[in-house]
């Protein structure tokens, strides 16, 4: 973390780095953290510095910064050149990487490959993947070659279509047995940690006591460990439908809207560029510039 007011407790360590380790030991001390999205370098340093002590480049990117209908389109290649940019801006959190539909389902083999990538090429310290399912076992497979796995269960965005669309989970006892073993199953696989996206409190309420590892709740209820959202929706970047869980802690959009509007205000009026804008240059160069262009 940053070394500031808000390295307090089990996360204050002599590098600043946070580890695995520390996520468990807030767990243990019941402290509560945050974590976001990241996609860039300098939106990366600034939650460095805000001391948010876990980043990840999740595949939301392929909404929020590329322009795609749902995550599902996103491939590894653009995964590792966002994740690539985020790591040049860090210098404290645990980041970790989501690995994109369709590059970790089909073999132990391919996900092992594709988390590999994660780790050597994006400098990831730790990779995401979603559901429960067959994805459990790769799961085991990714740790057993030494890569810390994140899981991720209730809504599982890569298969909404699956799952009735983006919707809420686990509203069912059924439903919600299921989440429950999806999570038990990635912790036995060796998870170290589990995020829960749109489920309803009262199932998180009952999974949180069987479960040792740090769960990070979206849409999950309070009693999560931690607690995530994109960035872009807690910021007001977008500004169109969001998620019954997110709140909105700025407006980023309206405060650059009225930035570019008053830039290209400016510009139409000749107000910018100003003199200190410019560069000048000394007289007797001007003056002989001036004759040898006649
Ligand atoms: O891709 C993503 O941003 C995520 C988080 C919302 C957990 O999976």
């Amino acid at each position: 973390m940053t070394g500031t007011s808000e390295t307090a407790g089990p996360t204050k360590t002599p590098s600043g780095r946070v580890r695995i380790g520390h996520l468990q030991a807030m767990k243990g001390a019941y402290e509560p953290w945050p974590m976001l999205t990241a996609y860039d370098q300098y939106t990366a340093a600034i939650f460095d510095a805000s001391g948010i002590p876990v980043l990840l480049v999740g595949d939301s990117a392929a909404m929020t910064v590329l322009g795609y209908p749902s995550t599902v389109p996103v491939s590894v290649e653009e995964m590792l050149m966002l994740a690539a940019a985020v790591r040049r801006g860090l210098r404290t959190p645990l980041l970790v990487g989501d690995l994109p539909f369709g590059s970790y389902e089909v073999s132990d083999e391919q996900a092992v490959a594709t988390a590999q990538r994660f780790v050597k090429e994006a400098g990831c310290d730790a990779v995401k993947l979603e559901r429960g399912g067959s994805s459990v076992a790769r799961a085991s497979a990714i740790v057993g070659a030494g890569i810390p796995v994140m899981g991720h269960v209730g809504l599982t965005p890569q298969t909404a279509t699956a799952l009735g669309g983006y919707r809420s989970q686990g509203r069912t006892a059924d439903r919600a047995l299921e989440v429950a073993q999806d999570a038990l199953a990635l912790e036995e696989a060796g998870c170290f940690s589990i995020v829960f996206e749109a489920i309803p409190s009262d199932v998180t309420d009952l999974i949180m006591p069987r479960l040792q590892i740090p769960v990070i709740g979206i849409g999950a209820g309070p009693a999560t460990d931690g607690q995530v959202l994109v960035f872009h929706d807690l910021l007001g970047i977008y500004d169109g439908h969001t998620a019954r869980f997110v709140k909105r802690y700025a407006n980023v959009r309206e405060q650059m809207i009225a930035g570019v509007q008053a830039f290209a205000e400016d510009v139409r009026t000749r107000r910018y560029p100003e003199p200190d804008h410019g560069y000048t240059m000394a007289p007797d160069e001007r003056e002989r510039l001036r004759e040898l262009m006649g």
